[in-house]
């Protein structure tokens, strides 16, 4: 296919969903999944880190089989993105340009507020700039879900030690999500909702807020 016909096809939505861990993500995913395939839309839903040799690299360093710096590990994020962007085989770009939807379990957003908590938000956004010059979503919805209710959540599925110690990093990481969304506000089409409330009622409120977004 040559270049002129490729841009006459019409692009796939790309939806990217963030929050802190247990938030409700891939709850409202596969909500929000099901309602489109009701609807005659065929999603592609993935996440990130991916399950591509970097992610696995993830994967196991957050598991602490191998240790690094804060530093390597927002690297790796980024590596894992861009894979994830561009791959041959199953890459967003690829997906969007033949005009499927996509909705992703995290994208650029969770770097700016998981990894500013330990280095500049300023090296973080510059560190994955290929990524959002390539893709941004056109539409990030955030589930803003209280700290105290997400690790609620994560305890009664996980047997978690340190519930403290990840209730106080989740503050943080909540506090840095809400700093990137205010810098890049000119740039970014994020909504936000209330994630501490009966999954079918943040299921509405997402369709409702997103519906009008989706060509
Ligand atoms: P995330 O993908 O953001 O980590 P999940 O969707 O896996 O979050 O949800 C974490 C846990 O909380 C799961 O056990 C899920 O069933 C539960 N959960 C998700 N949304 C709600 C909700 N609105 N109310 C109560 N429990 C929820
Ligand atoms: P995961 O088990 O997939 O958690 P969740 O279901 O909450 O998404 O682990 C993802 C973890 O990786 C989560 O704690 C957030 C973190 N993360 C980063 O630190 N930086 C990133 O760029 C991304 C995408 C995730």
């Amino acid at each position: 296919m040559n270049n002129t016909k490729k841009k006459n096809v019409n692009k796939g939505n790309f939806i990217a969903f963030e929050g802190i861990d247990g938030s409700g993500k891939s709850t409202q995913i596969r909500m929000l999944d099901a309602r489109m395939k009701e609807k005659g839309i065929y999603c592609y839903t993935t996440m990130e880190p991916t399950d591509s040799p970097i992610g696995s690299l993830i994967h196991q360093i957050m598991m602490g089989r191998i240790k690094t710096d804060n530093k390597v590990i927002a690297a790796l994020f980024v590596a894992d993105r861009l894979d994830h962007l561009l791959n041959d085989v199953n890459g967003i770009v690829n997906k969007i340009n033949e005009g499927t939807t996509v909705i992703t379990d995290r994208y650029y957003f969770s770097s700016y507020a998981y990894h500013s908590v330990d280095m500049p938000m300023d090296w973080v956004i510059k560190a994955n700039e290929q990524s959002s010059h390539i893709l941004r979503p056109t539409v990030t919805v955030f589930i803003d879900t209280s700290p105290d209710t997400a690790v609620e959540r994560i305890a009664k599925n996980r047997f978690h030690q340190e519930l403290f110690e990840k209730k106080s990093r989740l503050i943080k990481v909540r506090e840095k999500y809400m700093e990137a969304f205010d810098r890049l506000k000119e740039e970014e089409c994020v909504i936000k909702v209330d994630g501490n409330r009966s999954e079918q009622e943040i299921a509405e409120e997402i369709w409702q807020k997103i519906k009008g977004f989706l060509k």
